[in-house]
């Protein structure tokens, strides 16, 4: 199955026929072809199992496909090495499910991890952070050690990560599953600044009242297979 973007724009991901499984005999994605274009908001949804976790997983390397091609912004991704792929990696801002927080490190501390790596100046950082906090509604959890956060405070600190760095690319993996409906909005509100500031945007969701009223595209996987693929579902 070939899903294709909107014509005429530039192509951030591709993929093309990619599978993968799991040892002994799981089946996580079956022959997935999918072209989301640069500067696109994108949502997986299915149900728990159906390889949303593992799609993401692939699109930034941290799984590789075991067959099929993927391109990020034309390039071969499984077949980048070292520098060439630590450089494409950092135009890639992931906010995990299970969030990979260093919870010894205060919110402050695993925001700025993204930028430290990037080399920017000090008081870029602690502005940026404290920026990302308050739209976050977390200004005053910037000294707390993440380990003592509530898991929907640790879920905005990961996004918060995520996008510190104004990643190319931003995949997020259920960014609203712990949160109430005014802070749902508030991390919605977030991801579509990142998308208006250019930023290609594919975020993995059970939770339909983000994607309920949407214009952007929502591909459901069922057992690993794209099902239906809507520019929003009403
Ligand atoms: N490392 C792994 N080893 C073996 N099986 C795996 C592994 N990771 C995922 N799976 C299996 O692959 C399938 C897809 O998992 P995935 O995590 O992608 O689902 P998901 O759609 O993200 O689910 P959820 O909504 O619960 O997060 C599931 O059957 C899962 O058990
Ligand atoms: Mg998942």
């Amino acid at each position: 199955m070939k899903i294709n973007s909107n014509n005429g724009i530039e192509t951030m991901i591709e993929l093309i026929k990619v599978s993968k499984e799991y040892p002994p005999d799981v089946v996580a994605l079956k022959d997935l072809s999918l072209s989301i274009a640069s500067g696109e908001m994108f949502f997986v949804i299915g149900m728990s199992g159906a390889g949303k976790t593992t799609l993401l997983k692939l699109l930034c390397s941290m799984e590789i496909p075991s067959s099929g091609l993927i391109e990020i912004s034309g390039k071969p991704i499984n077949q980048l090495k070292g520098s060439h792929l630590a450089k494409l990696r950092q135009k890639i801002g992931v906010a995990y499910q299970d969030f990979k927080l260093l919870n010894d490190r205060t919110t402050a501390e695993n925001v700025a991890i993204s930028m430290e790596v990037s080399y920017k100046k000090p008081q870029i950082i602690r502005k940026r952070v404290r920026d990302l906090l308050d739209q976050l509604g977390l200004s005053d959890k910037h000294n707390t050690i993440t380990g003592e956060l509530s898991r929907g405070e640790q879920q905005r600190v990961t996004l918060a990560r995520a996008i510190a760095n104004s990643p190319t690319m931003i995949l997020v993996d259920e960014p609203t599953g712990n949160l109430d409906a005014i802070t749902t909005e508030r991390v919605m509100n977030l991801l579509n600044k990142c998308n208006k500031g250019g930023a290609t945007v594919v975020i993995a969701t059970h939770d339909d009242s983000i994607y309920r009223h949407t214009s952007h595209r929502v591909m459901e996987l069922r057992k690993g297979r794209p099902h239906m693929m809507t520019g929003g579902i009403e």
